[in-house]
């Protein structure tokens, strides 16, 4: 099995470069200590170049957001090509933060089309906003992934991350519960092998939405995904230590 994924989603935090190079190092020394696992720093686009320069074996590089056009009036955006400038493999996509301000599916669809083309990993954000009693979230996610999906290149589908971040958890005090994670992931994997055959059962899935580390093993040990998508956690240096030396329960 491969390593579990750990995700660190800065969003715009910290609050200068300086901060942004002590936070880097106090996750690299953590992450050297999770020997087990993977973890991929995605900093503010302004600190990315520099910060992904840094020598580790042990951190990679993801950027938050890209636009699939590679030029254009495009205010605040980044390109690929520009991305590609910094030392990132991963790229995520259609964060529930980005969808909020506009983002749609067929975005997402053209930006994991263009990352994969390129040889970029990308982490295509779902998650319901809400969650209502007869299950037309279902539905909502299923929407994402179809859409998301549609025109990745058949060979390189598998290579998708799918990161599931019900919107409702976001930024709160707990995770959803690791049973209903379990059941989440498991219509992901069914959603893609519907319609992309049976690499969808090996596609990665993350959970994110208030990971913290009281409950980040819990859910990597019995929600049925293959990483975690931190936010809050992990731009607190205290915090990110604790949650990855929290794994050693695990092994
Ligand atoms: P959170 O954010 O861990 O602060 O809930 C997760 C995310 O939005 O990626």
């Amino acid at each position: 099995m491969a390593k579990p994924l750990i995700f660190a989603n800065w969003k715009n935090h910290p609050k200068s470069f300086k901060d942004a190079k002590k936070l880097l190092e106090v996750t690299r020394k953590a992450a050297e200590k999770a020997p087990g696992f993977s973890v991929i720093v995605a900093p503010p686009m302004m600190y990315l170049r520099e910060l992904s320069a840094t020598k580790s074996t042990k951190i990679k590089f993801a950027a938050q957001a890209m636009h699939w056009d590679e030029e254009g009036a495009h205010t605040g955006e980044s390109t690929l090509s520009q991305i590609e400038e910094s030392k990132v493999s991963y790229v995520l996509i259609g964060h529930a933060e980005r969808r909020a301000r506009g983002e749609t599916n067929d975005d997402t669809r053209r930006n994991v089309e263009l990352a994969l083309n390129r040889g970029m990993i990308p982490a295509l954000c779902v998650g319901e906003k809400e969650r209502d009693s007869d299950g037309a979230y279902f539905m909502q996610i299923r929407d994402q992934i179809r859409e998301g999906l549609r025109s990745a290149p058949m060979a390189k589908v598998g290579k998708v991350i799918i990161a599931y971040e019900p919107v409702w958890n976001i930024g709160a005090e707990e995770t959803m519960n690791p049973r209903q994670m379990h059941e989440m992931a498991i219509f992901i994997r069914k959603t893609i092998y519907d319609a992309h055959g049976k690499l969808g059962l090996n596609t990665t899935v993350l959970y994110g939405g208030s990971v913290n580390e009281k409950n980040a093993a819990q859910m990597l040990a019995l929600g049925d995904v293959q990483g975690l998508l931190v936010g809050h956690s992990s731009i607190d240096e205290g915090k990110i230590t604790a949650l990855l030396g929290s794994f050693s329960r695990l092994k």
